[in-house]
């Protein structure tokens, strides 16, 4: 994940004392090597778990846990002044309790209460605590005041047992917290399915040859990349080799138009969004040659065929309540094209593009399109970023989702 123009942020690291403590050594060793700035602060009990030598080690200064020894006489201010970003993690029912009735008798609930800048917490504890009613009224309290909440998961706890309270997984609390650092934060995708194809389709003509596009991929992995941010789970369908799959985000490698319709059909099934930012071949060859056609035969005659039109289908034959996005990429007149398109396919939104425009369609790092959806107006966005353009297109796609005209 790039971490662009950010390099130096600083994100004070609070550990309490859970057994997920352990995985927090990986949270902190991934902002570091993303650039952040991190600062370690231990509860005493979570030197129970993991010792403060690990958390010194891998982060950007040594450990500090107590309000009292430190040289600065004013540590949980200076802390929470420094910091671009509070995260706690694992954050146990204790420290959650502290924070949401304002208690502060340690340095990390210190911090905390002084916090001005955003705070994320992943919340990590046995099912019967996270079920417990004062904790559920913390968490929800604390989420009503801003503070962001990386949900728990189902899996093993501390003990050998199984069920929900699981901290989050390391990729998904830094996911959540590249987000929150370089202002994705309005957008909110928690638990939210997203499933995005990316790149150019390839039809084979032999085993060497194919037709391809002028699709690199970016906007899908942008797509990727900012719902990944905004708490979603991602998956990929991409043909894309060589760019970066967002961390966290999972990737299914597909090749023709007919690998990506078997994949997209597959994952649209349980799917909350469902963007197709891939070219899509429309031809394929029709009979695709098991042997290398041999130069000295001469030029063959090659017969195209329609490929499936994938969008249709997954516009035509969606769960009720999905949203389906769609691109147009194309020469012209793009708003009328995405017009017709929006009612051909049975999409929601269809995303418009002069590919031929200065700053905008394949291979570019900027995109000029037009966000075209049914009963309401166009809405234009000018040479802005891939990210920008999914950050807009994702908005809009919550909005429909959330207002229920799909469901
Ligand atoms: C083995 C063991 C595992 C624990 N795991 C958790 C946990 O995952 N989440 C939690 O909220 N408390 C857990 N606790 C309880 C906390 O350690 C305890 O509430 C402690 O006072 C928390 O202090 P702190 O919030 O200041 O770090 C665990 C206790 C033990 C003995």
């Amino acid at each position: 994940m790039q971490t662009s123009g950010s390099t130096r942020k600083t994100v004070v690291l609070c550990i309490s004392g859970g057994i997920a403590a352990y995985k927090a050594v990986e949270v902190a060793r991934r902002l570091f090597d993303l650039g952040y700035h991190v600062v370690p602060v231990m509860t005493e009990d979570a030197k129970r778990f993991v010792g403060e030598t690990t958390f010194s080690a891998l982060s950007s200064e040594p450990v500090r846990s107590s309000l009292w020894d430190s040289k600065d006489p004013v540590p949980h201010t200076t802390l929470s002044r420094r910091a671009d970003l509070v995260l706690v993690a694992p954050a146990t029912a204790n420290i959650i309790s502290k924070f949401a009735n304002g208690a502060s008798d340690d340095l990390v609930s210190a911090v905390l209460i002084a916090a001005t800048s955003k705070v994320l917490i992943a919340p990590a504890m046995h099912s019967e605590m996270w079920d417990n009613a004062a904790v559920k009224r913390n968490v929800e309290f604390l989420a009503s005041t801003g503070v962001v909440v990386v949900e728990p998961g189902v899996g093993r706890l501390a003990g050998g047992d199984f069920g929900a309270g699981r901290m989050a997984e390391p990729h998904e609390i830094v996911a959540r917290a590249v987000g929150l650092l370089e202002g994705v934060s309005d957008l909110d995708l928690s638990g939210l399915e997203v499933v995005v194809s990316a790149g150019g389709t390839r039809e084979a003509i032999d085993p060497v040859r194919f037709i391809g596009n002028r699709s690199s991929g970016r906007q899908g992995y942008a797509f990727a990349e900012v719902a990944q941010m905004a708490g979603a789970n991602v998956t990929l369908v991409s043909t894309v080799e060589n760019l970066p799959v967002p961390s966290g985000a999972k990737m299914v490698k597909v090749e023709s138009a007919s690998d990506m319709s078997s994949a997209m059909k597959e994952l649209a099934k349980t799917a909350d969004i469902v963007i197709m930012a891939a070219a899509v071949a429309d031809f394929r060859v029709e009979e695709q040659r098991s042997e290398k056609i041999k130069k000295a035969d001469g030029p063959p005659e090659i017969r195209l065929v329609h490929t499936e039109d994938i969008l249709a289908y997954l516009g035509q034959n969606r769960s009720h309540r999905q949203v389906v996005v769609g691109f147009a990429a194309e020469t012209g007149d793009p708003e009328e094209y995405a017009r017709a398109k929006l009612d051909r396919k049975g999409a929601d939104i269809i995303v418009g593009n002069d590919v031929t425009a200065p700053g905008a369609g394949f291979g570019t790092e900027t995109n000029s399109v037009l966000i075209v959806e049914r009963d309401r107006d166009v809405t234009f966005l000018e040479r802005v970023s891939k990210k920008k353009v999914a950050e807009a297109v994702l908005a809009r796609a919550l909005e429909i989702l959330r207002s229920g005209l799909r469901i």
